[in-house]
This record gives structure tokens, sequence and C-alpha cells, in this order.
């Protein structure tokens, strides 16, 4: 089965086309093409994804990609016929597209050029994200719908950060979804630019979310201590690598914000003030300061995470720990949590994503798509397939 796999929820524009076979028992996913196109440059001077500006981007990036793809994964053949796209569903395409009418007009010179790839379904991210970069991904998704009959699987991009863990890789083509390596309960972790929740999974495709933050994200609060530190947009990475040289100091010191709460909430937004007034006390900041802050926020908010997780291991009796989503990155937290679950728990299995899948991209929605089309549950009509940019799990 071939999967044509779309993400636009944030500054990503993600292509791929994966081919799914059920080999021995085992699912095998084999990457045919992959294409990421990043907007980090273009937001870097907003601060942050600066959304309008995002799914300009999207829709001026996603046909060229998808033709990308279609050539990379040996899908692309013209045609020789002289096919125009029927005039009722280009009305439709025309009155969808009606604000992007630029990638409209790719998508019927694509309608004229292209012969229907063997593709057997799409997948797209409908939420949660930036709800105008989420449209550009469904609209094209839809269009390409009505012009080639292909169903569309709407797909939630957290749950593309939990499955993404499942992919037994090291960057070969061909990778293997290990279903066998998650027993349940599992929990997940997820930690992105937009998300911080703990998320309890009874069963495959069975969530409860425990607990989330009352504000920012983990990400975002990475990103706006790297700006208090003078360090570009998205600053997580560089944080990250300040903490590595950072040494502990008794003027440094931070809260461990809502440690003791008896429930499985963050908040991540005070944190971030405190590094501002951190900031102000010390006055102008040398390397090392910048590296000893750093280091004491990146203690901090691991604290906070590892402290939850563990409280909700111990009370759920939880057999996997997942942890997913672009702060998984991290190299610190995933020592922490690894260490968490060696010293205390020897039996709840851990499972982090491929460093190359830990960040946006449309692998993760290509593997939820399929665990969707394969749960039997019925596709929802294309019509009715819209973007849900606080969809929950
Ligand atoms: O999952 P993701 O790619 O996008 C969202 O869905 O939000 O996550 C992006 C976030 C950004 O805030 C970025 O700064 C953070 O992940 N990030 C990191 C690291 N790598 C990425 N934060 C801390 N340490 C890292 N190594
Ligand atoms: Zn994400």
């Amino acid at each position: 089965m071939k999967v044509l796999c779309i993400e636009t929820s944030c500054d990503e524009t993600a292509v791929s086309i994966l081919e799914f076979n059920e080999v021995g028992g085992k699912t095998e996913a084999k990457i045919l093409s992959n294409v990421i196109r990043s907007q980090i440059e273009l937001h870097k001077e907003y601060g942050g994804v600066y959304p309008s500006l995002a799914k300009r981007e999207h829709a001026k990036n996603l046909p060229p990609i998808f033709i990308e793809n279609l050539k990379a994964a040996k899908l692309y053949s013209t045609i020789l016929t002289n096919y125009r796209m029927p005039e009722d569903k280009k009305k439709i395409v025309e009155k969808m597209l009606e604000r992007e009418s630029e990638m409209a007009d790719e998508i019927f010179k694509i309608a004229e050029v292209i012969e229907k790839p063997d593709i057997d379904y799409i997948a797209v991210t409908t939420g949660p994200g930036l709800e105008p970069a989420l449209w550009v991904g469904i609209n094209f998704a839809k269009a390409l719908h009505l012009m080639w009959n292909i169903p569309v699987v709407p797909v939630n991009h957290m749950e593309g950060h939990i499955l993404s863990t499942l992919i037994d890789s090291n960057n070969k083509e061909t990778q293997t979804i290990n279903l066998d390596g998650v027993k349940f309960p599992a929990l997940a972790l997820l930690i992105s630019g937009g998300h911080t929740e703990l998320v309890l999974i009874k069963n495959w495709l069975e969530y409860q979310k425990i607990g989330a933050t009352k504000d920012d994200a983990i990400g975002e609060a990475f990103d706006k201590v790297a700006r208090l530190l003078g360090l570009p947009y998205p600053g997580g990475p560089k944080v990250s690598e300040l903490a590595r040289s950072g040494v502990k100091r008794p003027d440094i010191k931070l809260p461990r914000p809502m440690i003791d709460s008896p429930n499985y909430d963050f908040s991540f937004s005070g944190i971030k003030t405190s590094v501002l007034y951190l900031t102000q006390r010390l006055g102008e900041l040398d390397d090392q300061t910048k590296k000893d802050i750093a280091r004491e926020f990146e203690e901090a908010v691991t604290e906070v995470l590892v402290k939850k997780t563990r409280d909700a291991i111990d009370e759920f009796g939880i057999e996997t720990l997942i942890i997913g989503g672009g702060v998984s990155a991290n190299t610190f937290i995933k020592s922490e949590m690894q260490k968490l679950v060696t010293e205390n728990f020897p039996n709840t299995a851990i499972l982090f994503p491929d460093q190359h899948l830990s960040t946006d991209n449309s692998i993760m929605i290509g593997i939820a798509g399929y665990f969707q089309i394969m749960s039997g549950k019925k596709i929802p009509p294309f019509e009715t397939v819209k973007a849900n940019s606080n969809w929950s799990l």
C-alpha cells in the first residue's frame, strides 16, 4: 500500500511517499521519497512562526515538493492525451483555493500533465497546529482527491509524534515498525513547540490525556529563553548546546514550576519570567554565564518532566514510556528519562524517535495514517475533512 503523506501544521512543508507491506507479521515501511522544506530562516526575524507567512510558503512549496516526491518515488509519468480536469471538479478546487489561486493553477497544471500515480491513500495532518497552515495541506490533499479519487485520511499530528517512536531504523530505506516494542498500558510524554502533555495509552489508538501545560509549551520556553540569551529562533537546540558546558552556581537558581502539584499538569511561562529577572539582575551576560543559565534552565524543566512522568508510571503501572515531539531531541532530557526508567522501573520499556524523526516530518504522519487505515475505522467523506487547530488526542 502506498501512502502520500503531507504535513503543514507549522513551519515545515513536509511530503513523503511511503510503501507499507505486512511481512511475516511485521509492518515494513519503505520510504520511497521524503522532502522537508524548512521555513526557519524566514521566521527567524519574527522570533517565532508567523502564521500567514507560513501559509503562503506552504502554498508556494507544496506543488513542487509533491512533484519532487513523485519523481524520487518513480511514480511520475506524463500524460500523452490532453487531459483536463472536469469543469465541475475544477470549480470546487477553485472555490476551495480561492485565496491560494497560484497553488490552484499549479494543481490544474499537474492534472494536465501527470498521469494518476500509484498511490492508495493520502494522509494529511488536520490538527493540532496553525489553522491557516493546516488548511493549505488539507486543501492540497482534497484537490488531489478531486483529481484522482484517492481517499484522504485525516491525521492527528501528536499521534504522529507518538507513533514515530515505533520505527526501528538506522536511516535505512526500509524501516520496520516495531509493534512488539509496545506493551500496554503505555504513557506518552509529548514535548514540542506547541505541546507538553502526558497521554495514557491503554491500547492502540486509545488515548487519554492525563495532564498538559497550563500555559507555554516546553519548546516555547526553550525558544523564549534562547531569545533572552540572544540566540536565534528556534533556540531549543542552541540552549541545550550551551547547557552542556554550563556549571552550577549559587547565584543562578530557577524554580521547578508545579513540581509538587498533585496532578500531571505543567506550567512553563513563569520560569521564562524568572530567567528574565535573572538576566536583569546579572546585567551584561558573559558567555559562561549564558551557559550556566542554560544549564540551570534545562535542569529545572527536566526535573519537572521527570517527576511527573515518574508519578504517572507509578500510578498507572506503565509498561512502555514513549517520548515524542521536537524537544525529545534534547540529549539531557533523553538521558534523564533513560536514567529514571533504568533506576526505578527496570521492567518499563522506553522509546524515543530516531533523531531525524523527532522534529516535524511527514513520515510520522504516514505511519499514523496507516494505523488509521488498518484500524478498520471508516475514513470520513472528504468534504468533512477540515482543520482542527486544537485537536486533542
Ligand atoms: O515537534 P516540533 O518540531 O514542532 C512542533 O510541533 O512544535 O518541535 C519544535 C520545538 C521547538 O520549540 C524547538 O526549539 C524544540 O522543539 N527543540 C528542542 C531541541 N530540538 C528541538 N528543544 C530543546 N532541545 C533540543 N535539542
Ligand atoms: Zn510537532
